[in-house]
């Protein structure tokens, strides 16, 4: 049987768009905001094999890594991941990108959620969950972490990929695998 790639943009809910947009204007407010609010079409050609893709910016383009990097250190970058998935991107103090990127979407009823670099915590603004730097849990309704996903750079720009390994926060099998 021979390989296919769907050209269908990936599908998203009524809910998850409504999710998108409220976060995306709270962002606006918070940190640096890339991703598109009315772009989720994703290119056959960006997309790897192993479900990865290009991260995009604001206008639906790829992002060259250097167009966040420029970004002060704990900068975070909300992009288009996976299945359209706003994702955090963070530039760390050495000037890198974080190995890992923390998926927009609350684990209590999926709404997304601003970063606040005063408290160093994303807060969701639905039910008042909060989550550490790295997508753990501080309070709750949140039952679980935050996902991940993995990041790593290709050429001028960055590949996100589903995160299968074990997670780095909680030395468990991730919650989504
Ligand atoms: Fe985030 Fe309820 S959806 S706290």
């Amino acid at each position: 049987m021979s390989e296919s790639i769907s050209l269908e943009s990936p599908s998203i809910s009524r809910r998850q768009l409504l999710n998108f947009l409220t976060g995306a204007v709270v962002a606006t407010t918070t940190g640096t905001l890339l991703y598109p609010a009315a772009k989720f079409f994703v290119t056959p050609t960006e997309m790897g094999k192993d479900g990865s893709i290009l991260a995009k910016d604001i206008n639906g383009n790829l992002i060259p890594a250097s167009q966040i990097l420029v970004e002060p250190p704990g900068t975070r970058a909300l992009v288009a991941g996976l299945a359209a998935e706003p994702t955090y991107l963070t530039v760390q103090s050495d000037g890198t990108l974080h190995t890992w990127g923390i998926v927009d979407n609350c684990t209590h009823l999926g709404c997304t959620f601003p970063w606040n670099p005063n408290d160093n915590q994303f807060q969701c603004p639905c039910h008042g969950s909060r989550y550490d730097a790295d997508g753990r849990v501080i309070r709750g309704p949140a039952p679980l972490p935050l996902k991940i996903v993995s990041v790593n750079l290709e050429e001028e720009y960055i590949r996100i990929s589903p995160w299968t390994e074990i997670d780095p926060r909680t030395g468990q099998k991730p919650w989504w695998v």
